[in-house]
């Protein structure tokens, strides 16, 4: 993060609350979706700033090693999958197993220096996504975000898993979807409108998750909504909660009622938004979703409401949210006088899940 510039510290701290540029390390990531990542094939990626090497062995099974050869350095992803599990180095051969342990030097004596070593990362599949675990402490398997709501769906009824990248900081992508007051602007007609925008905002904390909803009542419903139930009412009740899973994954459940109706009875989806930091200044952002109340009949309807859902998502990401948050991050960045934003009540969603980090990090950082 670029935030040194000027050397003022009033300035660093003004902008370190906006952005903490500090990580929870002992957590779960999703590096990539499970389809992104056939036998044989190795992926190499940024993760917390970290070179990473993912990677699928004939059995299935998923590795993950530091993207760095301990011999001069050259990237393991440019490699290849030898033998059951191992990595061969690209450059001159070496050839590592799951633990990072370089197992063959096929040079001269053979001898192998003891650091020759690389290290290895926990890794696992779950609802779709393969999750790396990025810090020294055992990892918790209980600790991987609740996304149960992607498993055993219809195919029809959830859309393709996408993925973009952002350049900016996770922090402010989380900022974005923990504050939905944005749809109706920043993604009007699509997914709110002028008539979304008086809501009652409740925030609660669950445990550790931060949770945002929002009620609109009696409003004109957006267009992701009339494009999911084709008899929709001209007025509904438009209900969003979304729930923050630290470190930086979230789940939505968006949807429309009859007015006056039960959520139950009503018609959306839920909203997967997997945030990984990549670096300071960029985010791996991981996103699907999954209807619930699906009232529309027939599998060609569905399937054309599907790649429609699919596509409407990404272009609210990609050309509405990330320009803008993308924007936020050079102004942040570029800024020469403390940045200290006025706060207002659709804030507090933000507000508290960075309470939440920040005491998660702190609690890793403690000698
Ligand atoms: S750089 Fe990997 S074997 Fe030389
Ligand atoms: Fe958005």
């Amino acid at each position: 993060m670029n935030i040194q510039i000027g050397h003022d510290p009033a300035l660093v701290e003004s902008k370190k609350r906006l952005i903490s540029g500090t990580y929870l390390h002992n957590a779960w990531y999703v590096a990539a979706w499970s389809s992104d990542l056939a036998a044989g094939k190795l992926l190499g990626l940024t993760i917390l700033k970290e070179p990473v090497v993912i990677y699928r062995m004939a059995d299935g099974k998923v590795g993950a090693l530091e993207d760095r050869c301990a011999h001069r350095f050259a990237p393991l992803s440019m490699g290849k999958i030898v033998g059951t599990d191992r990595v061969q180095c690209p450059y001159h051969g070496l050839e590592y197993d799951t633990a990072g342990v370089c197992v063959l030097n096929p040079h001269g004596n053979k001898h192998i220096p003891p650091r020759a070593r690389v290290k290895s990362y926990p890794v696992t599949e779950k609802h779709q996504a393969i999750w790396i675990w990025m810090g020294d402490k055992a990892p918790d398997h209980s600790t991987i975000p609740d996304f149960s709501v992607m498993d055993n769906v219809p195919a029809l009824h959830s859309t393709k898993l996408d993925k973009i990248m952002v350049k900016a900081n996770y922090e402010l992508v989380i900022d974005n979807l923990l504050d939905l007051s944005h749809t109706s602007y920043l993604h009007e007609g699509i997914l709110g409108n002028s008539e979304t925008v008086e809501s009652v905002i409740s925030v609660d904390h669950d445990g550790d998750d931060v949770v945002v909803s929002r009620y609109a009542q009696s409003a004109k419903p957006p267009g992701m909504n009339v494009l999911m139930w084709p008899d929709v009412p001209a007025k509904v009740d438009k209900f969003t909660e979304m729930r923050w899973m630290a470190p930086s994954t979230m789940r939505l459940i968006s949807g429309v009622c009859v007015p006056g109706a039960s959520k139950e009875s009503g018609s959306g989806y839920h909203a997967i938004h997997l945030l990984t930091p990549e670096t300071d200044e960029t985010t791996h952002y991981f996103f699907t979703a999954v209807r619930f109340g699906v009232f529309s009949k027939g599998d060609e309807l569905n399937k054309q409401i599907q790649e429609k859902v699919a596509a409407t998502r990404r272009f609210a990401f990609e050309e509405q949210d990330a320009p803008v948050i993308e924007a936020q991050q050079r102004i942040i960045d570029a800024s020469q006088t403390a940045v200290d934003p006025v706060t207002l009540a659709i804030d507090v969603g933000p507000v508290r899940y960075k309470q939440v980090l920040k005491k998660l990090i702190s609690a890793e950082q403690a000698p």
